[in-house]
């Protein structure tokens, strides 16, 4: 009896460790950030320059499909206005998205394929805050051959499809790493031990025994391999903020950020009125409880 309990604790420690062989990721690093937390709010310029990062790099490659231009002048986005700034004529409403000159700049920026016209053909157009973010590539093929056939996934919800996600995509897109010496990678594969993946897969020949297990003693490196090449570089995106660092670092920090409130935009009004709810039914308990003592104070037991 006391035999077989030894084995079963046994093989309950051995059993997890020996799945995780070859799977491990590298724990991820903890990112330092304003929207997490009951009191957590998105730090608009962070989320800006994040906006600003997502642009300039990422929109080449990854769609935000579930995000329109007036989202950016939503009460709790990054334009969103009170009041109008100088030079605006009297009686516009800047809170009003479709008005808010930021956005409207921002839409007017892009060309939009819209039509068809007249004559049947389709044409372009530059954006209106009503339009949604253009997508970088026509579609899922088109998308795939330009990527060595991996697919760059949609970012509108990435932050919440992957666990810790702030922490996981920050920690991804700072944490590329020389490949290890004991793999071989193809041309278009970049290691990251923060990418979940089984490098035990890519040992070279001479770390393998006959049936191509890894050899006794042989450390598989943690990570994996991802077909997108490293993003960010120092200096890539231009600030126009002297203060802010232009580094690989804040990119991350900022464009996660960006991330966090385009997957959550309505973050801020859900909390507060998470908040006005307990004090409500706090309030509310503390009546109950004292019309009871009140109530029943008289009766006899
Ligand atoms: C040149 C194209 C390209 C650019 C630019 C690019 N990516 Fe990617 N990205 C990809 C591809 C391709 C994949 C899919 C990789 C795979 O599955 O092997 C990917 C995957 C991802 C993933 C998903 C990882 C996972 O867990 O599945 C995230 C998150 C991501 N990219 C974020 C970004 C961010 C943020 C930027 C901008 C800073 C960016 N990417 C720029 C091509 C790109």
């Amino acid at each position: 009896m006391k035999k077989l309990f030894l084995a079963l604790v046994a093989a309950m420690i051995v059993a997890p460790a020996a799945l995780a062989a070859g799977g491990k990721v590298e724990p991820y690093k903890k990112g330092d950030w304003a929207f997490s937390g009951p009191f957590g709010v998105h730090d608009k310029e962070a989320v800006q320059r994040g906006f600003q990062v997502y642009r300039q790099v990422c929109s080449a490659c990854h769609g935000v499909k579930l995000l329109a231009f007036r989202n950016l002048g939503d009460k709790g986005g990054p334009y969103h206005l009170e009041q109008c700034p100088e030079g605006i004529p009297e009686g516009t409403d800047c809170s009003d998205p479709n008005a808010n000159p930021y956005v409207k700049a921002i839409a007017a920026e892009y060309q939009i394929t819209d039509g068809p016209d007249d004559s049947g053909e389709m044409f372009q157009r530059p954006g209106i805050p009503a339009d949604r973010l253009p997508q970088p590539f026509a579609n899922e093929q088109v998308a795939r051959l330009a990527n060595g056939g991996a697919l760059p996934p949609d970012l509108s919800l990435i932050l919440k499809a992957r666990k810790d996600g702030a922490d996981y995509v920050y920690s991804l897109l700072t944490g590329y790493e020389e490949p290890p010496a004991t793999v071989n990678l193809a041309p278009t594969q970049h290691y990251n031990p923060y990418f979940a993946g089984d490098m035990s897969q890519l040992l070279k020949e001479e770390f393998r025994d006959e049936e191509g297990h890894p050899k006794e003693g042989v450390e598989i490196p943690h990570g994996g391999v991802l077909a997108m090449a490293p993003p960010l570089v120092e200096g890539i995106v231009d600030y126009a903020d002297e203060a802010t660092p232009e580094t690989v670092d804040q990119y991350a920090h900022d464009v996660v950020n960006f991330l966090a409130w385009a997957s959550d935009p309505k973050m801020e009004q859900r909390k507060r009125l998470g908040f006005i709810t307990v004090a409500y039914l706090l309030l509310l308990s503390g009546v109950l409880y004292w019309s009871y003592k009140t109530l029943w104070a008289k009766v006899d037991h």
